[in-house]
């Protein structure tokens, strides 16, 4: 039996598949050139990036929708304190969401209450109400917050308190949820 040789010499004229006069026999049988090979190559690398754009795309929905999911589902509601109890133009420091998660309740002169996460967003140490300066403080630092916003005033602080939606239900002041 013998075997083909792949390397056989040319055949005399050009094939039915298209090869030149010179061409290996193998070239009939497996017709692509290089300059194909790169079609192809790059076809793939083409369909590759759309797939993968499509994975990264689907990915970016995917973690959006799960930190709106998480920023709406953090904290369940329940009752912090009695709006009588609550200094007038002053603060009260609660536990929120957790027993480790300190708190601040400002009743603001006009009233309204506002919550928010006692953690300053510098470096972490507490902040506290100025009533006389209308201002939430960190003294860790000097910087201020505004309280009926949370965000930064002043100092180093370059992010706003996370806030606390609260809500009276007859005598009682209860915190729904942590806007993480
Ligand atoms: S920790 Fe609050 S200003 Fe630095």
């Amino acid at each position: 039996m013998s075997e083909e040789s792949t390397d056989r010499p040319a055949k005399s004229g050009a094939s039915a598949a298209g090869g030149q006069p010179g061409d290996p026999l193998w070239r009939d049988e497996f017709p692509l050139t290089s300059e194909g090979e790169d079609f192809v190559a790059r076809r793939d690398f083409t369909r590759y990036l759309i797939a993968a754009s499509g994975v990264f795309a689907a990915g970016a929905v995917g973690a959006g929708t799960w930190a709106t999911m998480q920023r709406a589902n953090s904290g369940k509601a329940m009752p912090i304190v009695e709006v009588g109890d609550i200094p007038e133009d002053g603060e009260y420091l609660f536990k929120y969401p957790g027993d480790d998660d300190p708190a601040i309740l400002v009743r603001l002169p006009n009233g309204d209450l506002r919550a928010f996460t006692q953690k300053c967003t510098h470096l972490g140490c507490v902040v506290y109400y100025k009533p006389e300066e209308e201002t939430l403080f960190c003294p860790c630092h000097h910087g201020f917050f505004d309280p009926n916003s949370g965000e930064p005033t002043a100092g180093p602080p370059d992010r706003p308190l996370a806030a606390i939606d609260v809500e009276v239900r007859g005598s009682t002041v209860w915190a729904l949820g942590i806007d993480t």
